[in-house]
Parts: structure tokens; sequence; C-alpha cells
């Protein structure tokens, strides 16, 4: 960040170590966060998005209601914040290195070239759940339009709902976007030139600037429409949110409840993501990122818990009654809300602000999500904004076509969502924490969390990054491969329910998503490996060569130099 006057007089230190001072003569990022407010709304925009309107509440309502609650913030303490703390440190520590790309940054913190090729699930999370994301993007974009229009205002008939949200998607048909779909292109370009301007402006002047108009505008909408639900005349306001927060206690008992609240954790916080890696990359020594980090999860909680928690499945039970439990996330989101919205008391407008902020929020997560991969692309080639940004555009916008053309049951967003925006963050996560708590190491970490820090991280979090947090996932990755990836007899009635390796070998589109996935990341371990030839053949991992420290106070940084 700048050193700029709003925000100088907060930087307050905590000491830590003597030599600190002398030993982080660091690089200097040719980008730079404008201020420390900024940062922090950018990680929390990156976190606030779909995931906290419409993915919270779907998972809630078939999960338990409250007692989802229980298990998601266990797995917010123990997984979602501790791994949050270790991502900002590992990457403000390859920042002023040198690195602001999730391969520069492993081979820093694992002080060898070669752990570059582990990072590559860093950039293919973002970018492929970037390519699926723009699409539910555009279709919130839609569903705002068609409310300022009132073409969304169609009573309470149920199956409206349904046949607008099929012919805006597609879901009956693949290739329907180049038949009577085609509006959809509209949003979608508009959605995809909105992102790629800002992306192209930079951190400070794009992401930040943007995040700074966007979150506010979001609390202010979000909490309009919060109000107009909570107000509304004759209606079971206490059912509603009974509905959402009264606990089913045997939810708990059941694993897919724990697996379901870690994933909405990682996916919700942004953790596993390869986005705040990338982000505290262009920290300096002076910034906090424990505190920083703490306010940036706890904003997204806010808007999950006291926002998204509130709205979404109280109003649709209050007009829709019990049932809507069943819904799956879209069908609550783009079905059950429109209804609920043509039947409250001036319902268009608050359609309209609804939708809007959706799609705000869907903004500033997917601006995240291709921040790490421009990055990588700039510095692992040398190529200047004006390149790599159409280079990164006509990659994502190859892969949002793949998705809006097999837009039948809607199986290649499902089959992404799965296997990336689902199984791999338990895999990225698992991986940054093994890598923190055992090569970085947890004293490096501790020493260089608090390196600014305006609040200290207590101990014991550490032994638990190390101990407790890969022990965790490592028991919610194979329960999640023995629940959700191989198919399950039940014992009792024998009845056997089919995984998505089945769904893989019994359907196309599934097996040729996951095809694109291997297509996407063989890319991505290529141009990681000519990446890494670069920076070795132009010196830039010499200073691992020499003890950290030795190379600190020399300041002999690979990159540019203060
Ligand atoms: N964290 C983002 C969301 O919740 C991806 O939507």
């Amino acid at each position: 960040m700048n050193d700029s006057p709003a925000h100088q007089p907060d930087r307050t230190p905590v000491p830590t170590d003597p030599n600190e001072t002398s030993e982080l003569t660091e690089h200097t990022p040719k980008e730079q966060w404008g201020s420390r407010i900024g940062v922090v709304l950018a990680v929390a925009g990156s976190a606030v998005g779909l995931g906290n309107f419409l993915r919270f509440p779907g998972q809630a309502a078939q999960n338990g209601g409250g007692a989802f609650l229980l298990p998601y913030f266990i797995s917010l303490l123990i997984l979602g914040i501790p791994l949050c703390w270790a991502e900002w440190t590992v990457g403000r520590y390859g920042g002023m290195r040198g690195f602001h790309s999730a391969p520069g940054i492993f081979s820093v913190i694992c002080r060898t070239p070669k752990a570059r090729y582990l990072s590559v699930f860093a950039l293919l999370i973002p970018l492929v759940i970037y390519m699926y994301y723009i699409v539910i993007e555009a279709w919130c974009l839609c569903y705002a339009w068609n409310y300022a229009t009132g073409a969304l205002m169609m009573g309470s008939d149920a199956e409206a709902y349904e046949s607008f949200f099929d012919s805006v998607v597609g879901s009956n048909q693949d290739g329907h976007v180049f038949g009577e779909g085609a509006g959809l292109l509209v949003f979608i370009g508009i959605t995809f030139v909105a992102n790629f301007i800002l992306i192209y402006r930079g951190v400070a002047k794009g992401i930040e600037t943007f995040c700074k108009f966007a979150i506010p505008a979001m609390v202010v909408c979000a909490l309009c429409v919060l109000v107009r639900v909570l107000t509304l005349p004759d209606s079971d306001v206490d059912g509603g949110l009974g509905f959402m927060w009264n606990p089913q206690p045997e939810a708990l008992l059941n694993p897919k409840t724990w697996l379901a609240a870690s994933g909405q954790i990682f996916f919700s916080l942004s953790v596993g993501f390869g986005v705040i890696i990338n982000y505290s990359s262009y920290l300096t020594k002076k910034d906090d990122v424990v505190l920083s980090g703490l306010t940036a999860s706890s904003m997204n909680e806010f808007f999950e818990v006291c926002l998204g928690g509130l709205i979404t499945l109280p109003a649709a039970f209050m007009f829709l009654g019990a049932g809507v439990a069943s819904f799956g996330t879209f069908a609550l989101g783009f079905n059950a809300l429109p209804n609920v919205f043509a039947q409250m008391p001036a319902g268009q407008f608050f359609g309209f602000l609804w939708f809007f902020m959706l799609f705000l929020a869907a903004i500033t997560s997917s601006l995240s999500m291709l921040q790490p991969v421009i990055a990588f692309f700039e510095e692992g080639f040398n190529l200047e904004r004006h390149v790599s940004t159409p280079f990164l555009g006509i990659i994502a916008l190859g892969g949002a076509f793949f998705v809006i053309y097999f837009s039948s049951g809607l199986k290649a967003l499902d089959t992404l969502d799965f296997w990336v925006g689902t199984l791999l963050i338990f895999v990225l996560a698992l991986i940054q924490a093994v890598v923190y708590g055992w090569v970085f190491g947890i004293d490096e970490g501790e020493r260089q969390a608090h390196i600014g820090a305006h609040i200290r991280i207590p101990r014991f979090v550490q032994y638990m990054l190390k101990y407790v947090v890969p022990v965790y996932l490592g028991g919610i990755f194979i329960a999640f491969c023995y629940l959700n990836v191989f198919g399950t007899t039940d014992p009792t009635t024998g009845e056997y329910t089919p995984g998505y390796l089945d769904t893989l070998l019994n359907d196309s589109v599934a097996l040729m998503s996951v095809i694109f996935i291997f297509c996407v990341m063989l890319f991505l371990l290529l141009m990681i490996h000519i990446a890494g030839n670069n920076w070795i053949r132009d010196g830039r991992f010499e200073f691992l060569k020499t003890s950290d420290d030795e190379n600190m106070n020399a300041a002999n940084l690979p990159g540019e130099q203060q």
C-alpha cells in the first residue's frame, strides 16, 4: 500500500524481533493498494459474492437450518480464519520478495523453484470458477434489467418463473444461447467488458476503487431489502426466521452437514482460491495482515449470516411455505425469490435492488478471480497489461462459452462447480496448510504475520495450522470423496445413490467438462514450467541460495529494487 496520510497513523507495528527493521528491505511491487481500507474492502469484495446470498441460504436449508450453523462456525474458527491468516502472511512474504502469483510465491516459501508446480491449483481454481461465475453474474444482471422493465412482475404463478429462468439460462436445451436464448449474450457481453475494463485498470485504480463504491452500495441495497422483508404486512416473519434458524439437531449426525459447512466457509471466504495470496502480495512490511484479514473475514460473515441468512430463505418461506427447503440454490434464488418479490408491495423496486446488489457482489468476486492469473501472465512472461488482459480474456471467454453452450440441465456449470469449486478447493487448502505448517514453518509464519500487525494471533492458532487443520482437511477430503465422488449403497434399504464418477461415465457433457478441466490444468502447468524457467534464467531465485535474512539485509532481491 502507499504510505498515504489517510492510513499512516494506524501503523504501530507489534514489536516481535529487534532485527526485523533492518531485515525487511523489500521489493517494491509495481502494483500497490492505495489505502488500508481499500485492501480490506477488496478482500471483503472477493469474499462477499453469490456464495453469501444464494449458496449459503441454499446450503443451510438443505442441511438442517440452524443446525448447519454449528459446523459452519466451527469450520470458520478452525479452518477459515487460520488459513486466511496463513494466506495473507505467505502472500505478503512472497510479494516482498518479488512475486505476486502463486507459482513464484510457492517457490519462495518452499525455497525451491520446483514447488511452483504445486501452485497450479491456485491458478486453475480462480480461472475455472471465473468461467461459470461470470455466467451467473450475467443472469443477475439480466434479472435486474427485467425488474427495471417490469417483465419479471408475473404474479404468483410459480411455473411462470421456472419458464422464465429456463428461457434465460437454456436449461432445457444445449446451444439455446445461439437461438431463442441469444438475449443472454448481451448481458454476458456487458458483464465481461465491465470485468475486463476494471481488471485492466489494475489493483488500485480498478479493483480497489470499484470495491470502495460497490461494498457500501451492497450494504445499502441489502439493508433496504432486509427491512422490506422483515416488515411485510400480514406475513409470518417469525415462521420465516424460525425456518432458517431453528436447528434440526439430527442434521448434526449427518457427515454431509459438516462437509457442506466447511465447503461453504472456503467458497465464501475465498480461502483455498488462490486469491488472498495474490491480493496480499501487494502489501509491504508496514502493512498489517492480521487485523486486516480478520476484518475482511468478519465483513464477509456479516453479509452472509446477517444479510444473506435473514433475507433469502425467510422471505421465500413466508410466501411459498416449507416446500422451499427442497429447492436447490438456483431454484431458490431465481425461481422462488422473483415469485416473492412479485407478491410484496413495491416488489418491482425491491426485486431490482436485490438482483443489482447480487450483480455488484458477483463483480467484486469475479475480479478477484482474474487478478491471480493476470499477475502470473505478467510476471511469468513479462507481458504488459494491454497484452495480458486480452490474452486472459480469450481464455476466460472460451471457458464461459463452454458453460453457456452446454446449458441443458446446467450440466457443464454443475460439473465445473463440483470438481473445481468444491473438491479442488479442499485440495488447495490442504496443500497450503501443509506448506505453511511444515515447510514454511509456524515459527517463521508467526514472525512474518506479526510484522506491521496491529493485533497478535494467539500462539495456539499456529499449532492448529500445523496439526489440526491438515488432519481436519484430510478427513473432510476423504469423507467428501467417499460420500460424493463414489456411489453409496444404503445398508438398510440396499438403495444405490450414484456418485459423481457414475455421472461422468453416463453423461458425455460431464465427461467433457472434466476433460476440459484437465486441459486447462495441463495448459497452466506448461505455462508454470516455462515461467519458472524464465525466472531461473533471469536469476530471480538466486537469493534462495543465501539465507533469507542475509538476502533481505543486502536487498539482494529479484525484480525491481527499492
Ligand atoms: N467468495 C465468493 C462468493 O462467495 C466466491 O461468491
